[in-house]
């Protein structure tokens, strides 16, 4: 892999489709800007009209001739998924390139999506989990396409809680954001097997920014505090998403993440992630909970 790889070592993506969710702020932003400064056609799928267009104007200030459009979407509201999708497979005529599933919320106050899910548990992995299902045919129908999704190193903590995945009994803040970041790989190394298994030549890859300093870490006074002496930029912690959506030599189940100490920080490199996201009876398990409580069946 290039050594000190960054957004310039990105190939020219004229003729590539991407989505890029919560790509209003932080990591999203970037990587929406880096794809489209590389001639892709970028989605920018964000909850907020004037914060998506305003990210889109952004970007067209940077690259005039950037293929950059702002559409809605609401990650903790499965008809707004739904919409999304359909919208998005009727406007582009079924062809998707890169998905990227960034978007995300850490250590929220407890609160329920408008589907009753716990908030973490529903908007970084249920409503991803959705979307990724609802735009398959367009992903499978695009020759090498790649579902690209954003985990954590926090996943290290994380335990699936199949008896109480919504938190009703016991919620911890920073214990529903583990699940949910390792919720994000078991279902990528779940996907990778099934695009195996199918025969197909999509991949299904993760990644994770490291340290990096956005508004993640509002609801989280420590991380802030921490930020100024540990945190990296944002254009930094877009690049480990980056390389896994474009780079020539990533494979499917592949997982990226910073090459600095402790992963918090630095260029991109293949990294790894903890036995427990590894667990296949677990990734199993969690997909037919996903299936059932979001109702999107992959087939
Ligand atoms: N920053 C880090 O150090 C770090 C470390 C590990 C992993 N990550 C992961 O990196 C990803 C990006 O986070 P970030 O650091 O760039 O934070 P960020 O700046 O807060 O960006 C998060 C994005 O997700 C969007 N979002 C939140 N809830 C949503 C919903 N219900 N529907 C649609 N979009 C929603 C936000 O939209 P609004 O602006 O409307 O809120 C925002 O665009 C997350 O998956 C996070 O877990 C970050």
């Amino acid at each position: 892999m290039t050594l000190n790889w960054t957004a310039e070592n990105i190939p020219d993506l004229t003729g590539k489709i991407a989505i890029v969710t919560g790509a209003n702020s932080g990591i999203g932003y970037e990587i929406a800007r880096a794809l489209a400064g590389r001639h892709a056609r970028v989605i920018l799928a964000c909850r907020n009209k004037d914060k998506g267009e305003a990210a889109v104007w952004q970007i067209v200030q940077e690259y005039p001739a950037a293929k950059a459009e702002w559409m809605q979407l609401d990650l903790s509201n499965l008809a707004s998924v739904h919409r999304l999708a359909d919208e998005f497979t009727r406007r582009h005529c079924g062809r998707l390139d890169i998905l990227i599933n960034n978007a995300g919320i850490m250590a929220v106050p407890f609160g329920k999506t408008v589907d009753g899910f716990e908030l973490h548990f529903g908007t970084n992995h249920l409503g991803h989990f959705a979307l990724t299902g609802l735009l398959l045919d367009s992903i499978i129908n695009t020759p090498q396409a790649r579902v690209v999704t954003v985990s954590s190193g926090g996943h290290r903590f994380g335990r699936i809680n199949f008896d109480d995945p919504n938190g009703e009994q016991n919620y911890d803040r920073q214990g529903a954001y583990a699940q949910s970041k390792l919720a994000n790989l078991l279902f990528t190394y779940e996907l990778q097997r099934r695009f195996e298994h199918a025969g197909l030549d999509t991949i299904a890859v993760a990644a994770h920014p490291g340290w990096t300093v956005t508004n993640l870490q509002a609801y989280w006074w420590l991380l802030r505090v921490l930020n100024p002496f540990i945190g990296q930029k944002p254009k930094m912690g877009a690049l480990p998403t980056l390389y896994a959506a474009t780079a020539p030599e990533v494979q499917g189940g592949d997982y990226y993440g910073p090459s600095g100490w402790q992963e918090l920080g630095g260029y991109p490199t293949k990294v790894q992630s903890s036995d427990r996201s590894h667990d296949q009876v677990a990734a199993a398990k969690l997909w037919t909970l996903s299936e059932e409580l979001t109702g999107v069946r992959y087939h």
